[in-house]
């Protein structure tokens, strides 16, 4: 079997697959993908997040091997994280790093085994091909506080395939101030070790629970 890449996760159609690919690449995801590709999507992510004020607890969906939690560590904040992700794997790579409060497994398309009471919902990477649509936002919104930050990325090749827009629209009784910002996902080194993904982009949607 060829190794975990880019081109196997984009591949991917549904949480079993997805537990198989990441099972596989929890060990070399961070010093193989994350190095390799010059991934900047984490820190775009945590500064979206914390450049508007905000509190925690908050909850990572896809938290993978926890580099979102790390960014936000890294540009200062200081309240509670959770994790919640697919895959075993690579939340026991997460939690080696001490950045979270907790973490859980879970489909975070389905409800959640969470308690609800979070201030804040980040995540990187997760909304993309392959992996979760529109269809993971009411789980999330159900664990939210009202006034709750939300600092979702969506890869911009799924924005309008996966009818992001109207599924937001339909949301519009329960969520306000919505806002795009269309963001790099990697940085220049990605150019040397794929150049068919190096230049993609995603958005960062900000919005508050009402
Ligand atoms: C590309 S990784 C991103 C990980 C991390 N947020 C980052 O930016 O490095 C996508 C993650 O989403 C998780 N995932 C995919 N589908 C999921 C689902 N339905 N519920 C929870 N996690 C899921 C995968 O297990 C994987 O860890």
């Amino acid at each position: 079997m060829s190794e975990p890449d880019l081109n196997g996760a984009y591949a991917l159609s549904g949480p079993e697959d997805c537990l198989q690919l990441y099972a596989g690449w929890a060990d070399s995801y961070d010093t193989d993908f994350a190095a390799g590709m010059d991934y900047l999507l984490p820190a775009q992510v945590a500064a979206a997040f914390l450049e508007v004020g905000s509190t925690g607890p908050v909850l990572d969906i896809g938290a993978g091997t926890g580099l979102l939690a790390a960014a936000l560590r890294g540009l200062g904040f200081a309240g509670d994280i959770d994790g919640v992700d697919l895959s075993a794997e690579m939340l026991a790579r997460a939690g080696t790093k001490g950045l979270y409060r907790a973490l859980h497994q879970a489909d975070i398309t389905r409800p959640l085994p969470l308690s609800r009471g979070y201030r804040g919902m980040v995540s990187s990477g997760t909304f993309t091909h392959g992996h979760v649509g529109p269809e993971g936002l009411p789980p999330l919104l159900a664990l939210a506080e009202p006034g709750a930050l939300f600092a979702l990325s969506v890869n911009a090749a799924v924005w309008e395939k996966l009818r992001f827009a109207p599924a937001l629209e339909r949301l519009g009784d329960v969520i306000t101030g919505l806002d795009l910002r269309e963001v790099a996902i990697y940085g220049t080194g990605a150019r040397s070790r794929d150049p068919s993904h190096a230049d993609d982009r995603a958005l960062i949607v900000r919005f508050r629970k009402l």
